[in-house]
């Protein structure tokens, strides 16, 4: 259901799709050692071992959501790479505007946020040769939750969670909304890799957090600031009270 919808004979020819895995990004890190190419799209209808940020785990239920990594290869300095969370972000919003219709907005650096909740979230990790300090590979792994009901969710963060379903009140065919995020991130990675594209101006106009006050959490030390702009790097530039 997903390939009629994929633009590309190319991005065609490098998709995978399986039933269960442990994680996507996991399968794209062992696809990336075996020499997977550039642009591979891994996308699988449950995941037993999900991972989040910070450690997190990410429910992954059967038929629910889309559950999709990119493997990237590009021939770039480390410290560029930083930037691709954010631009896959925004591309991400753009595959859900193009397939569902509505445009989600950003919760800095990268939650994507319906209706004041969380739909979507991105886990980037990639891998760096020691010696050389050479960028190997980059795997843009996304979740986004489409046909969850609110039991869907595990208790502790039923109230911060939701799904296009549960924000549309009717059900999404995932397999265009996938093929539809797939494409957005394509057109995305043309213009990262180039620094084209208007992908910074389109982060900041959709940018939740901006004008609001913040929690800064460093270790265990908590402040308050405003969030006023984003930097070219997409770092949240804040004022503080002094
Ligand atoms: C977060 O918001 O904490 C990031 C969640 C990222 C989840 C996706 S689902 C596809 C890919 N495989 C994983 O194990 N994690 C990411």
């Amino acid at each position: 259901t997903i390939l009629p919808h994929i633009r590309g004979e190319a991005q065609r020819e490098r998709l995978v799709c399986l039933d269960s895995v442990d994680s996507t990004n996991n399968y794209a890190k062992a696809l990336a050692v075996n020499g997977g190419a550039d642009g591979t799209a891994i996308v699988a209808d449950e995941q037993t071992g999900g991972r989040g940020r910070l450690g997190r785990s990410f429910l992954s239920p059967k038929g629910k959501g889309i559950y999709l990594t990119l493997l990237y290869r590009p021939d770039i300095p480390p410290a560029r790479a930083v930037t691709l969370t954010a631009y896959a972000a925004v591309a991400v919003c753009d595959g859900i505007e193009a397939a569902a219709g509505v445009r989600p907005g950003v919760k800095w650096t990268n939650d994507i946020v319906l209706g004041g909740r969380k739909l979507s979230g991105i886990l980037t990790e990639m891998s760096v040769e020691g010696e050389t300090g050479a960028l190997q590979y980059i795997i843009a792994g996304i979740g986004l939750n489409v046909n969850h009901a609110p039991e869907d969710f595990p208790p502790e963060v039923r109230d911060m969670a939701t799904s296009l379903a549960m924000q549309l009140g009717h059900p999404v065919a995932r397999g265009r909304l996938c093929a539809c995020v797939i494409n957005a991130l394509e057109d995305m990675y043309a213009a990262w890799l180039t620094g084209g594209g208007d992908y910074w101006e389109r982060y900041r106009e959709g940018c939740l957090t901006l004008g609001r006050t913040v929690r800064l959490i460093r270790g265990t030390r908590t402040e308050e600031a405003f969030a006023e702009d984003i930097d070219r790097d997409f770092g949240l530039i804040v004022r503080h009270p002094d």
